[in-house]
Protein backbone atom coordinates (compact mmCIF):
# COMPACT_ATOMS: atom_id res chain seq x y z
CA UNK A 1 0.00 0.00 0.00
CA UNK A 2 1.38 3.49 -0.86
CA UNK A 3 1.03 5.66 2.17
CA UNK A 4 -0.28 9.65 2.60
CA UNK A 5 3.09 10.07 4.09
CA UNK A 6 5.70 7.72 5.58
CA UNK A 7 8.22 9.64 7.89
CA UNK A 8 10.36 6.23 7.61
CA UNK A 9 11.15 6.15 4.36
CA UNK A 10 12.71 9.85 5.14
CA UNK A 11 14.58 9.24 7.97
CA UNK A 12 15.94 6.19 7.07
CA UNK A 13 17.64 8.21 3.90
CA UNK A 14 19.69 9.94 7.54
CA UNK A 15 19.27 6.81 9.23
CA UNK A 16 23.92 6.72 10.30
CA UNK A 17 23.54 10.40 11.36
CA UNK A 18 20.31 9.68 13.17
CA UNK A 19 21.71 7.00 15.05
CA UNK A 20 25.09 8.97 15.48
CA UNK A 21 23.02 11.26 16.82
CA UNK A 22 21.19 9.60 19.62
CA UNK A 23 24.36 7.69 21.09
CA UNK A 24 25.85 11.20 21.82
CA UNK A 25 22.73 12.40 23.62
CA UNK A 26 22.83 8.88 25.47
CA UNK A 27 26.19 9.22 26.37
CA UNK A 28 25.83 12.98 27.31
CA UNK A 29 24.23 12.37 30.22
CA UNK A 30 22.15 15.73 29.55
CA UNK A 31 18.71 14.47 28.40
CA UNK A 32 16.14 17.47 29.41
CA UNK A 33 17.18 21.02 28.79
CA UNK A 34 20.19 21.23 28.09
CA UNK A 35 22.62 22.44 24.80
CA UNK A 36 21.21 20.48 21.83
CA UNK A 37 17.84 22.41 22.67
CA UNK A 38 19.38 25.73 22.99
CA UNK A 39 21.47 25.69 19.99
CA UNK A 40 18.37 24.07 17.92
CA UNK A 41 16.50 27.28 19.29
CA UNK A 42 18.79 30.13 18.25
CA UNK A 43 19.45 28.21 15.01
CA UNK A 44 15.48 27.98 14.38
CA UNK A 45 15.11 31.48 15.64
CA UNK A 46 17.63 32.64 12.86
CA UNK A 47 16.94 31.05 10.41
CA UNK A 48 13.03 32.45 10.57
CA UNK A 49 14.15 35.95 11.73
CA UNK A 50 12.84 35.95 15.14
CA UNK A 51 14.19 37.39 18.09
CA UNK A 52 13.72 34.06 20.47
CA UNK A 53 12.42 30.31 19.79
CA UNK A 54 11.39 28.00 22.71
CA UNK A 55 11.54 24.66 22.22
CA UNK A 56 8.56 22.79 24.02
CA UNK A 57 7.00 19.23 24.29
CA UNK A 58 4.44 19.94 21.29
CA UNK A 59 2.46 21.87 18.82
CA UNK A 60 -0.66 21.41 20.97
CA UNK A 61 1.49 22.74 24.20
CA UNK A 62 3.11 25.61 22.03
CA UNK A 63 -0.55 26.78 21.32
CA UNK A 64 -1.52 26.86 24.76
CA UNK A 65 1.89 28.35 26.44
CA UNK A 66 1.20 31.30 24.06
CA UNK A 67 -2.01 31.84 24.53
CA UNK A 68 -1.08 31.77 28.39
CA UNK A 69 1.53 33.64 28.12
CA UNK A 70 -0.32 36.41 26.68
CA UNK A 71 -2.41 36.10 29.66
CA UNK A 72 -5.39 34.97 27.64
CA UNK A 73 -7.64 32.58 29.70
CA UNK A 74 -11.59 33.16 31.11
CA UNK A 75 -13.96 35.46 29.17
CA UNK A 76 -11.50 36.50 26.04
CA UNK A 77 -12.82 35.30 23.08
CA UNK A 78 -9.82 34.23 19.88
CA UNK A 79 -10.63 33.67 16.33
CA UNK A 80 -9.66 31.05 14.77
CA UNK A 81 -10.39 28.85 11.43
CA UNK A 82 -13.48 26.07 11.75
CA UNK A 83 -11.16 24.08 9.20
CA UNK A 84 -7.93 22.73 10.98
CA UNK A 85 -6.11 20.40 12.77
CA UNK A 86 -8.60 19.71 16.45
CA UNK A 87 -5.60 21.07 18.88
CA UNK A 88 -6.33 24.58 17.14
CA UNK A 89 -9.15 25.70 19.05
CA UNK A 90 -9.02 23.09 22.15
CA UNK A 91 -5.56 25.01 23.00
CA UNK A 92 -8.21 27.68 23.17
CA UNK A 93 -10.40 26.20 25.54
CA UNK A 94 -7.68 24.36 27.17
CA UNK A 95 -6.54 28.19 28.44
CA UNK A 96 -9.85 28.87 29.19
CA UNK A 97 -11.24 31.33 26.02
CA UNK A 98 -13.50 30.67 23.81
CA UNK A 99 -12.53 30.43 20.76
CA UNK A 100 -14.78 31.74 17.63
CA UNK A 101 -14.57 30.55 14.10
CA UNK A 102 -14.49 32.57 10.89
CA UNK A 103 -15.17 30.63 7.46
CA UNK A 104 -11.99 30.10 5.66
CA UNK A 105 -11.25 30.84 1.47
CA UNK A 106 -12.55 28.60 -0.47
CA UNK A 107 -9.18 28.90 -2.83
CA UNK A 108 -6.37 28.24 -0.12
CA UNK A 109 -8.52 26.67 2.45
CA UNK A 110 -7.20 29.18 5.00
CA UNK A 111 -9.03 31.78 7.29
CA UNK A 112 -10.58 34.24 5.06
CA UNK A 113 -9.60 37.77 6.27
CA UNK A 114 -12.98 39.43 5.23
CA UNK A 115 -14.83 37.26 7.76
CA UNK A 116 -12.70 38.34 10.61
CA UNK A 117 -14.39 41.58 11.33
CA UNK A 118 -17.23 40.99 12.20
CA UNK A 119 -16.47 38.36 14.36
CA UNK A 120 -14.33 40.81 17.40
CA UNK A 121 -15.90 41.92 20.30
CA UNK A 122 -15.06 43.69 23.30
CA UNK A 123 -13.25 40.68 24.63
CA UNK A 124 -11.66 39.66 21.25
CA UNK A 125 -7.64 39.17 22.13
CA UNK A 126 -6.28 37.45 19.30
CA UNK A 127 -6.40 36.34 15.54
CA UNK A 128 -5.09 32.55 15.41
CA UNK A 129 -4.24 31.88 11.78
CA UNK A 130 -3.50 28.39 10.69
CA UNK A 131 -1.41 28.09 7.86
CA UNK A 132 -3.55 24.52 6.37
CA UNK A 133 -1.50 22.12 4.37
CA UNK A 134 1.41 23.91 4.81
CA UNK A 135 0.36 26.94 2.62
CA UNK A 136 0.85 30.83 4.46
CA UNK A 137 -3.08 32.36 5.77
CA UNK A 138 -3.12 36.00 4.14
CA UNK A 139 -1.33 37.37 6.76
CA UNK A 140 -0.91 40.64 5.57
CA UNK A 141 -4.64 41.01 6.10
CA UNK A 142 -4.83 39.14 9.24
CA UNK A 143 -2.01 41.48 10.39
CA UNK A 144 -3.99 44.66 9.38
CA UNK A 145 -7.39 43.80 11.59
CA UNK A 146 -4.76 42.48 14.26
CA UNK A 147 -3.45 46.24 14.25
CA UNK A 148 -6.41 48.13 14.20
CA UNK A 149 -8.40 46.03 16.65
CA UNK A 150 -5.02 45.76 19.27
CA UNK A 151 -5.24 41.94 18.70
CA UNK A 152 -2.67 39.46 18.90
CA UNK A 153 -1.61 37.65 15.89
CA UNK A 154 -0.46 33.98 16.76
CA UNK A 155 0.23 31.58 13.92
CA UNK A 156 -0.30 28.20 14.36
CA UNK A 157 2.72 27.52 11.53
CA UNK A 158 2.26 23.33 13.11
CA UNK A 159 1.89 22.59 9.03
CA UNK A 160 4.33 25.08 7.46
CA UNK A 161 7.67 24.69 8.43
CA UNK A 162 9.94 26.34 5.75
CA UNK A 163 7.06 27.99 3.95
CA UNK A 164 7.12 31.27 2.98
CA UNK A 165 4.79 34.74 2.80
CA UNK A 166 5.75 37.79 1.00
CA UNK A 167 9.28 36.46 1.48
CA UNK A 168 9.31 36.13 4.79
CA UNK A 169 9.36 32.56 6.96
CA UNK A 170 6.37 31.11 8.29
CA UNK A 171 6.78 31.96 12.25
CA UNK A 172 8.09 35.03 11.79
CA UNK A 173 4.49 36.86 10.45
CA UNK A 174 2.55 37.19 13.47
CA UNK A 175 3.28 38.48 17.40
CA UNK A 176 4.03 34.54 18.22
CA UNK A 177 3.94 31.46 16.31
CA UNK A 178 3.88 27.35 16.64
CA UNK A 179 5.33 24.97 15.47
CA UNK A 180 4.80 20.75 15.09
CA UNK A 181 8.03 18.01 15.08
CA UNK A 182 4.73 15.36 14.64
CA UNK A 183 6.76 12.37 12.96
CA UNK A 184 4.29 13.24 9.82
CA UNK A 185 5.26 17.34 10.06
CA UNK A 186 7.71 18.10 7.12
CA UNK A 187 10.53 18.96 9.95
CA UNK A 188 9.78 15.77 12.02
CA UNK A 189 10.90 13.89 14.91
CA UNK A 190 10.89 10.67 15.90
CA UNK A 191 7.98 11.41 18.88
CA UNK A 192 6.54 14.73 20.17
CA UNK A 193 7.85 17.43 19.72
CA UNK A 194 7.66 21.51 19.49
CA UNK A 195 8.69 24.95 19.38
CA UNK A 196 7.17 28.78 19.91
CA UNK A 197 8.99 31.50 17.54
CA UNK A 198 8.75 35.45 18.49
CA UNK A 199 10.68 38.55 18.74
CA UNK A 200 8.96 39.42 21.98
CA UNK A 201 11.27 38.96 24.80
CA UNK A 202 8.99 39.66 27.25
CA UNK A 203 6.90 36.73 25.97
CA UNK A 204 9.87 34.20 25.21
CA UNK A 205 10.79 35.04 29.16
CA UNK A 206 7.24 34.01 30.55
CA UNK A 207 7.48 30.84 28.00
CA UNK A 208 10.08 29.70 28.67
CA UNK A 209 9.00 29.70 32.66
CA UNK A 210 5.96 28.44 32.42
CA UNK A 211 7.07 25.12 30.25
CA UNK A 212 8.85 24.77 33.08
CA UNK A 213 6.84 24.66 36.18
CA UNK A 214 6.64 28.27 36.02
CA UNK A 215 10.03 28.41 37.73
CA UNK A 216 12.42 31.40 36.76
CA UNK A 217 15.29 29.99 39.24
CA UNK A 218 15.43 26.47 39.97
CA UNK A 219 12.84 25.25 42.90
CA UNK A 220 11.26 29.27 42.78
CA UNK A 221 7.75 29.59 41.14
CA UNK A 222 6.30 32.37 40.30
CA UNK A 223 3.45 31.06 38.42
CA UNK A 224 1.41 27.84 38.31
CA UNK A 225 3.13 26.36 34.97
CA UNK A 226 3.30 22.83 32.76
CA UNK A 227 5.82 20.38 32.29
CA UNK A 228 6.57 20.84 28.65
CA UNK A 229 10.03 20.51 27.77
CA UNK A 230 11.39 19.78 24.13
CA UNK A 231 14.25 16.66 25.08
CA UNK A 232 17.61 16.71 23.92
CA UNK A 233 17.00 13.83 22.29
CA UNK A 234 14.31 15.45 20.11
CA UNK A 235 16.60 18.84 19.45
CA UNK A 236 19.54 16.76 18.41
CA UNK A 237 16.88 14.63 15.93
CA UNK A 238 15.42 17.78 14.26
CA UNK A 239 18.79 19.56 14.68
CA UNK A 240 19.73 16.62 11.83
CA UNK A 241 16.30 16.65 9.91
CA UNK A 242 16.64 20.74 9.75
CA UNK A 243 20.09 20.07 7.28
CA UNK A 244 17.72 18.25 4.86
CA UNK A 245 14.53 20.85 5.25
CA UNK A 246 15.00 22.56 1.90
CA UNK A 247 15.72 19.20 0.12
CA UNK A 248 12.63 17.83 1.31
CA UNK A 249 10.44 20.75 1.12
CA UNK A 250 11.90 21.21 -2.62
CA UNK A 251 11.08 17.98 -3.16
CA UNK A 252 7.73 18.12 -2.11
CA UNK A 253 7.26 20.79 -4.09
CA UNK A 254 8.47 19.14 -7.06
CA UNK A 255 5.80 16.38 -6.65
CA UNK A 256 3.10 18.88 -6.13
CA UNK A 257 3.72 20.51 -9.58
CA UNK A 258 3.77 16.81 -11.27
CA UNK A 259 0.50 16.81 -9.17
CA UNK A 260 -0.44 19.82 -10.79
CA UNK A 261 0.32 19.10 -14.00
CA UNK A 262 -1.21 15.51 -14.73
CA UNK A 263 -4.39 16.32 -13.45
CA UNK A 264 -4.81 19.81 -15.22
CA UNK A 265 -7.14 18.24 -17.22
CA UNK A 266 -8.43 15.49 -15.48
CA UNK A 267 -12.25 16.42 -14.83
CA UNK A 268 -13.90 16.03 -11.31
CA UNK A 269 -11.13 16.98 -9.42
CA UNK A 270 -9.98 20.65 -8.58
CA UNK A 271 -5.88 21.28 -7.86
CA UNK A 272 -4.97 22.98 -4.97
CA UNK A 273 -4.76 26.36 -5.59
CA UNK A 274 -1.33 27.97 -5.53
CA UNK A 275 -1.03 31.78 -3.68
CA UNK A 276 1.38 33.79 -5.81
CA UNK A 277 2.89 35.37 -2.20
CA UNK A 278 3.46 32.37 -0.74
CA UNK A 279 5.59 29.14 -1.15
CA UNK A 280 3.58 26.43 -0.59
CA UNK A 281 5.91 23.08 2.20
CA UNK A 282 2.96 20.62 0.83
CA UNK A 283 1.96 19.23 4.26
CA UNK A 284 -0.63 17.39 2.77
CA UNK A 285 -1.53 17.78 -1.00
CA UNK A 286 -5.04 18.17 -1.04
CA UNK A 287 -7.32 17.34 -3.84
CA UNK A 288 -11.55 18.61 -3.95
CA UNK A 289 -13.82 16.39 -5.57
CA UNK A 290 -17.73 15.76 -5.75
CA UNK A 291 -16.63 12.39 -6.31
CA UNK A 292 -14.62 11.92 -3.27
CA UNK A 293 -15.91 8.39 -2.26
CA UNK A 294 -15.88 6.97 -5.43
CA UNK A 295 -11.97 8.19 -5.91
CA UNK A 296 -11.11 7.10 -2.90
CA UNK A 297 -12.34 3.72 -3.47
CA UNK A 298 -11.37 2.82 -6.47
CA UNK A 299 -7.50 4.34 -5.36
CA UNK A 300 -7.20 2.36 -2.03
CA UNK A 301 -8.64 -0.80 -4.36
CA UNK A 302 -5.56 -0.13 -6.41
CA UNK A 303 -3.19 -0.46 -3.02
CA UNK A 304 -3.28 3.82 -2.58
CA UNK A 305 -3.91 5.35 0.17
CA UNK A 306 -5.97 8.43 0.58
CA UNK A 307 -6.95 10.84 3.95
CA UNK A 308 -9.82 13.23 4.44
CA UNK A 309 -8.43 16.16 6.46
CA UNK A 310 -10.31 16.89 7.73
CA UNK A 311 -13.47 15.35 7.69
CA UNK A 312 -15.89 17.13 10.59
CA UNK A 313 -15.22 21.12 10.89
CA UNK A 314 -14.49 22.38 14.19
CA UNK A 315 -17.78 23.91 15.31
CA UNK A 316 -19.86 20.68 14.69
CA UNK A 317 -17.30 18.48 16.98
CA UNK A 318 -19.47 17.46 20.32
CA UNK A 319 -16.89 18.70 22.36
CA UNK A 320 -17.99 22.17 21.03
CA UNK A 321 -21.36 21.41 21.00
CA UNK A 322 -21.98 24.02 24.28
CA UNK A 323 -20.81 26.79 21.77
CA UNK A 324 -24.12 26.52 19.77
CA UNK A 325 -23.19 26.04 16.28
CA UNK A 326 -24.93 24.52 13.49
CA UNK A 327 -24.73 22.81 10.35
CA UNK A 328 -24.63 25.76 7.55
CA UNK A 329 -23.08 28.23 9.52
CA UNK A 330 -19.36 27.80 7.66
CA UNK A 331 -20.54 26.50 4.55
CA UNK A 332 -17.25 26.94 2.58
CA UNK A 333 -15.41 25.27 5.12
CA UNK A 334 -18.48 22.33 5.37
CA UNK A 335 -18.52 21.83 1.62
CA UNK A 336 -14.61 21.25 1.62
CA UNK A 337 -14.45 18.63 4.79
CA UNK A 338 -17.27 16.96 2.40
CA UNK A 339 -14.81 17.05 -0.77
CA UNK A 340 -11.52 17.17 0.17
CA UNK A 341 -9.00 14.20 -0.24
CA UNK A 342 -5.40 13.93 0.50
CA UNK A 343 -3.12 11.81 -2.13
CA UNK A 344 0.44 10.49 -0.93
CA UNK A 345 3.17 13.18 -0.89
CA UNK A 346 6.50 13.05 1.21
CA UNK A 347 10.11 13.33 0.48
CA UNK A 348 10.32 9.28 0.23
CA UNK A 349 7.73 8.98 -2.46
CA UNK A 350 9.42 7.85 -5.56
CA UNK A 351 8.58 9.51 -8.65
CA UNK A 352 7.43 5.80 -10.54
CA UNK A 353 4.82 5.28 -7.82
CA UNK A 354 3.55 8.86 -8.14
CA UNK A 355 3.45 8.16 -12.28
CA UNK A 356 1.02 4.83 -10.77
CA UNK A 357 -1.21 7.15 -8.75
CA UNK A 358 -1.68 9.03 -11.37
CA UNK A 359 -2.33 6.89 -14.41
CA UNK A 360 -4.73 4.81 -11.62
CA UNK A 361 -6.67 8.44 -11.28
CA UNK A 362 -6.83 8.82 -14.68
CA UNK A 363 -7.97 5.48 -15.66
CA UNK A 364 -10.62 5.68 -12.83
CA UNK A 365 -11.92 9.10 -15.03
CA UNK A 366 -12.15 6.94 -18.45
CA UNK A 367 -13.78 4.00 -16.62
C1 LIG B 1 -2.69 22.69 12.49
C2 LIG B 1 -2.17 21.95 13.69
N1 LIG B 1 -2.19 22.55 14.89
C3 LIG B 1 -1.73 21.94 15.98
C4 LIG B 1 -1.21 20.67 15.93
C5 LIG B 1 -0.76 20.02 17.19
O1 LIG B 1 0.56 19.58 17.15
P1 LIG B 1 1.03 18.35 18.08
O2 LIG B 1 0.47 17.10 17.50
O3 LIG B 1 2.52 18.39 18.00
O4 LIG B 1 0.54 18.62 19.44
C6 LIG B 1 -1.16 20.01 14.69
C7 LIG B 1 -0.58 18.67 14.53
O5 LIG B 1 -0.93 17.67 14.94
C8 LIG B 1 -1.66 20.65 13.54
O6 LIG B 1 -1.66 20.05 12.37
Amino acid sequence: MIPISDPKSQLDTIQDELLKELKDVLKSGQYILGSRVSDLERTIAKRLGTAEAIGVGNGTDALILTLNAYGIGKGDEVITTPFTFFATAEAITRVGATPVFADVDQRTFNIDPSKIEDKITDVTKAILPVHLFGQPAAMGEINQIAKKHHLYVIEDACQAFGATYKGNQAGALGDAACFSFFPTKNLPTIGDGGMITTSDPKLAKRIRSLRAHGSYKKYHHNEIGYNSRLDEIHAAVIATCLNYIDQWNDHRRHLASRYDDALREIPFIRRPYRDLDSTHVYHLYCVESDQRDEFRNALTKQNISTGVYYPRCLHLQKAYEHLGYKLGDFPIAESLSEKLFALPLYPGLLLEEQDYIIERIKRQVSE
